[in-house]
């Protein structure tokens, strides 16, 4: 009896989120979640998170550059997102004798605000379901290019039926693997100015010691504001832009939340791959994860020690050393964290009760049965392609001088498809991208990176499967490092203010001098080789296999109806729902939802590159001079957690309370958590928000901008 109650009990409150977390489209929460949410506390209705017809949350909501989120917090455009979303504008307007990075940037009235170029900010006005249109004409035995070939004419189409004014677009996406599809029409506005940013010191507190872990002390926030033309459309950068007055601004909350709240999440989620078969996770996770990481110890170990020796590269390499290290860790956790829950042993267990539960569907028997062997036969076959792929991906990604030869090899393609005229057309945005590419281009530390990422390539790459041209090159000059020190030494692609000068004088010898260039050449034939050996037999094999994951995604659909399955995430807008909580490690050690203030004088230490404090936030945190922001008992609240489903791009999302108010920003997951992009569990997955009190105390009493907190609809 008592066994049976506690298993009713241990049902009830794991049954709830028994799927697992979840990224869902907003459209779809009335149907889907709102009851649920409501039981969880939330005191909204799903038509005042998302509504066509009237005003609501997610017309405060921003894709931010396309990459973040972010939210709109004041009738005056005022945008709030991550210090690490804001980054690449804040190191672009830092010099040694400015230094925003280091020491914070506030604007004291919207004169001293900073424009941004390239820099937008897009609202999504509307979705709409617009499945039946995008697949019209495919049947059961329309074969995956005839596939393709249709919903390109059909997404043509539908596309050709919205009324688009400038500014504006319908972006077309699939959703569950291509079994749905939903239309985004957006507004987007491209004069976003830099308003404020704590010091690194605060934005950046813990660096990557703390970066996907918890518990955290990083106050990561940013914030920016949305400027239009006076009649509030969006509008290029102009001297005579104003503040856009939004058709929505967030209320910010100062009441804190307590462990068991409802919790939501508003935002852009970049990626996931929820519904991979177990094979692919293991290559993922045991294969591919520890090549990638393998390849960034090599390049970090490089700028890391450029970094530590000198301040100009520190600040030239703020931005490119994060990325790198970002994912290089985020890998690690994740390939930790599938393999401590059993994710894979799980991922088995499920593609088990999809066979029985198609057993007992004699009419489908036959269309889905062969489907998961034949998954796992493709992936296997991939493999060696994926792991050579893996390689040169890290050399094109981690090398700058291979970026730079890639990217002007695809606008060069641009002059032998479309003529000189063409590409004389593009000379200005090219010359931009020079100029932002160059900014702080360190050919020495580029070339040992290049050194050691080569090396690396070359022991583990089979000789069959590198180009010829390569392995010619390395023949002649003996060794990788000698190959690469030679195309360094001999390459125009390092000196950007020559290749900038020969650009604006006359673009068709810039053509033909690049064409020459020896590291040119090279970055082109790795990749060519690439293409052909492996790229295409990669995408072949691709596209049968996103074939095979659309029908198992439909299978699972059909055969699961007690189930309800979110779609990976795609960079669209979507809400992910838990709880403020914390949470018992795989060690058992548990962890509490809050950190404070005082946490990060415990980590302090004097002059450390990740873990400095800067004075005025010690002389504050002494005085316990903490305006209206302190919690109840006096402290300084700083980081939350919560069980909310994120990934890549929800960076900057609002985190809300049961009342739609902002209470926190997102802004990373925990240690073992990043495995939520391919397998979510809630024991464990947990997302990091900063307290959004910590961000109105820095902003008025540290950043001395009250300005802005006034600006602000505060509540309490
Ligand atoms: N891990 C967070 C995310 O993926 C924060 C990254 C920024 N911080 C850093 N040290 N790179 O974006
Ligand atoms: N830090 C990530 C971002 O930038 C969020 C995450 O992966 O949890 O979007």
């Amino acid at each position: 009896m008592r066994y049976a109650l506690s298993l009713i009990a241990f049902l009830l409150t794991i049954a709830p989120l028994s799927a697992g977390g979840g990224m869902w489209l907003p459209l779809l929460l009335e149907n889907l979640n709102e009851e649920e949410m409501q039981s969880m506390g939330m005191e909204i209705s799903a038509e005042d998170i998302y509504s066509i017809n009237a005003g609501s949350l997610k017309d405060a909501i921003v894709h931010f550059g396309g990459f973040c989120t972010g939210e709109v917090i004041s009738n005056r455009g005022l945008v709030l997102t991550n210090h690490h979303c804001g980054f690449g504008a804040i190191q672009d307007h830092s010099t040694l004798e400015h230094n925003y990075l280091e020491d914070g940037f506030w604007a004291m009235n919207t004169q001293e605000e900073l424009p941004n170029p390239g820099l937008f900010v897009t609202f999504i006005e509307r979705i709409d379901d617009v499945t039946d249109r995008i697949t019209a004409g495919i049947t059961d035995t329309t074969d995956e290019r005839e596939r393709a070939r249709i919903i390109q004419v059909n997404t043509a189409a539908l596309k050709a039926t919205y009324e688009l004014p400038a500014h504006t677009e319908v972006l077309i996406k699939p959703f569950y693997e291509g079994n749905q599809y939903y239309a985004f029409v957006t507004k987007t506005y491209p004069d976003v100015r830099l308003v404020g940013a704590p010091p690194s010191s605060i934005g950046k507190f813990g660096a990557d010691t703390d970066n996907w872990e918890w518990p955290r002390h990083t106050g990561d926030f940013s914030l920016f504001r949305i400027y239009a033309a006076p009649d509030g459309s969006p509008a290029d950068y102009s001297e005579t832009n104003v503040p856009l007055v939004p058709k929505r601004h967030l209320e910010v909350s100062t009441a804190g939340v307590k462990p068991g709240d409802f919790s939501m999440i508003f935002g852009f989620p970049g990626t996931t791959d929820l519904y991979l078969p177990a094979t692919a996770m293991v290559q993922r996770t045991e294969v591919i994860n520890p090549i990638r990481i393998g390849m960034r110890d090599r390049s970090l170990a490089v700028i890391d020690s450029a970094m530590r020796a000198d301040p100009q590269v520190r600040i030239d390499y703020a931005s490119k050393q994060a990325r790198i290290a970002n994912a290089w860790k985020k890998w690690r956790g994740e390939s930790q964290g599938v393999a401590a829950v059993g994710a894979i042993e799980q991922r088995r267990a499920l593609e088990r009760e999809f066979r029985q539960r198609l057993e007992a569907k004699p009419t489908a028997r036959a269309e889905y049965q062969a489907l998961l062997p034949e998954l796992e036969r493709l992936y296997a076959d991939r493999l060696p392609a994926e792991i050579v792929r893996a390689y040169v991906g890290e050399i094109n990604y981690n090398v700058d001088l291979f970026r730079m030869a890639n990217l002007l090899e695809a606008r060069m393609r641009i002059a032998d498809n479309n003529g000189a005229e063409a590409f004389r057309q593009r000379v200005p945005a090219l010359l931009e991208d020079l100029r932002a590419f160059y900014r702080g281009y360190h050919p020495d530390i580029d070339r040992r990176v290049a050194r050691s990422l080569f090396e690396a390539y070359v022991a583990a790459v089979s000789p069959d499967d590198q180009s010829p041209f390569v392995r010619d090159q390395l023949a002649f000059a003996g060794t990788p490092g000698k190959l690469i020190d030679e195309l360094f030494a001999g390459s125009y692609l390092t000196r950007g203010d020559r290749l900038i000068e020969l650009l604006q004088r006359d673009p068709e010898e810039f053509v033909e001098y690049v064409r020459a260039d020896r590291a040119f050449q090279f970055a082109r034939q790795l990749n060519r080789h690439n293409e052909r050996h492996v790229i295409d037999y990669y995408n072949a094999y691709a596209e049968r296999i996103n074939g095979l994951q659309r029908a198992y995604m439909d299978g699972l659909l059909r055969f699961f109806p007690d189930r309800r399955f979110y779609p990976d995430a795609n960079s669209t807008l979507r809400v992910s729902y838990g709880k403020y909580e914390g949470f018992t490690g795989l060690e058992g050690e548990t962890f509490t939802h809050q950190t404070y203030l005082d946490g990060v004088m415990d980590k302090y230490v004097p002059g450390d590159y990740e873990f400095d404090v800067p004075e005025k936030l010690r002389t504050l945190y002494r005085e316990k001079d903490y305006g209206p922001y302190a919690t109840e008992d006096g402290r300084m609240p700083v980081c939350v957690l919560g069980s909310n489903h994120t990934t890549g791009g929800n960076s900057g999302s609002p985190a809300l309370n049961g009342k739609g108010q902002l209470v926190g920003l997102n802004f990373d997951r925990t240690w073992q958590s990043t495995m939520s992009d391919v397998h979510y569990d809630p024991a464990i997955c947990r997302n990091i928000m900063v307290d959004i009190r910590y961000v109105l105390f820095l902003i008025d009493k540290f950043g001395g901008a009250p300005h802005l907190v006034a600006e602000m609809t505060v509540v309490d």
